[in-house]
């Protein structure tokens, strides 16, 4: 299976000028990296200067609306990105689902949204505290709403992130970092939901990959020990050298 690293700019950069020189300077730095997909997530207002600058990586969105045209004031549809050259698009990040009140119920929207217009989904869940045991059967709840419904044969176009929100750099704090054996352990239990609800070979295919203080020094035991398919990189994506080196050592392994 294809490894895939994106990188989830958030409310980052300030002006389209300084997205622009983010994505060539990543560009770049991951020219030479084989082997693997990258993908650029900036903000909705830069997407389509940024797509233009972009040969090596593909371009992702933060987030989507489910309906197709409207009066949805604000909100930005599938075909919409699709214009704009977006291929993979976030959906249900923590931060998201915190600040803006998203439920699991709008994830299943957007997430049958984004797969029905044949683009690729990227289904974020995580546990908002540290407390090991309680992983599984978390985690596996949100994957099952966010599921409810979708066809078997859409989820070729799926990437499951596994994002514990205590481990993510901006709020960690004291929390420290999650272990490789905590991400095996939610690797398996996304796995097992799926294989439930579909079967044990679509489980197979699903992309699970991992998102939380990734850095150029975890990235390869993330995917040794970890049994990750892939990273959901935040704050070290604003910063094209460690950005370079992740892309790197991920294809080294
Ligand atoms: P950090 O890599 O800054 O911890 O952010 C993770 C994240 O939220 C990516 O979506």
């Amino acid at each position: 299976m294809k490894k895939i690293i994106i990188a989830n700019w958030k409310m980052n950069p300030d002006t389209s000028a300084r997205a622009v020189a983010l994505a060539r300077e990543c560009e770049q730095e991951i020219a030479s990296a084989k082997g693997l997909d990258v993908v650029l997530a900036p903000p909705y207002p830069f997407l389509r200067e940024v797509a233009s600058v972009l040969t090596v990586s593909s371009l992702g969105a933060q987030d989507v609306f489910w309906e197709e045209s409207g009066a949805y004031t604000g909100e930005v549809s599938v075909r919409q990105l699709k214009d704009a050259g977006v291929e993979y698009v976030i959906i249900g990040h923590s931060e998201r689902r915190i600040v803006s009140g998203e439920t699991d119920d709008m994830v299943r929207k957007k997430i049958q949204a984004v797969l029905e217009g044949s683009m690729t989904a990227i289904l974020c869940v995580g546990e908002r505290e540290r407390s090991g045991g309680e992983i599984p059967a978390f985690v596996g709840a949100q994957v099952r709403s966010a599921l409810g419904g979708i066809k078997k044969t859409l989820l070729k176009n799926l990437i499951i992130a596994y994002e514990p929100v205590w481990a993510i750099s901006t709020t960690s704090g004291a929390n420290g970092s999650c272990t490789p054996d905590m991400m095996f352990r939610a690797r398996l239990a996304i796995e097992k939901v799926v294989a439930d609800i579909y079967d044990q070979q679509i489980a197979k295919t699903v992309r699970i990959i991992y998102g939380g203080s990734v850095s150029p020094e975890n990235i390869a035991t993330i995917f040794s020990a970890g049994h990750m398919d892939g990273a959901l990189v935040g704050s070290a994506g604003l910063n094209a050298e460690k950005f370079g080196m992740i892309v790197r050592n991920a294809s080294g392994v």
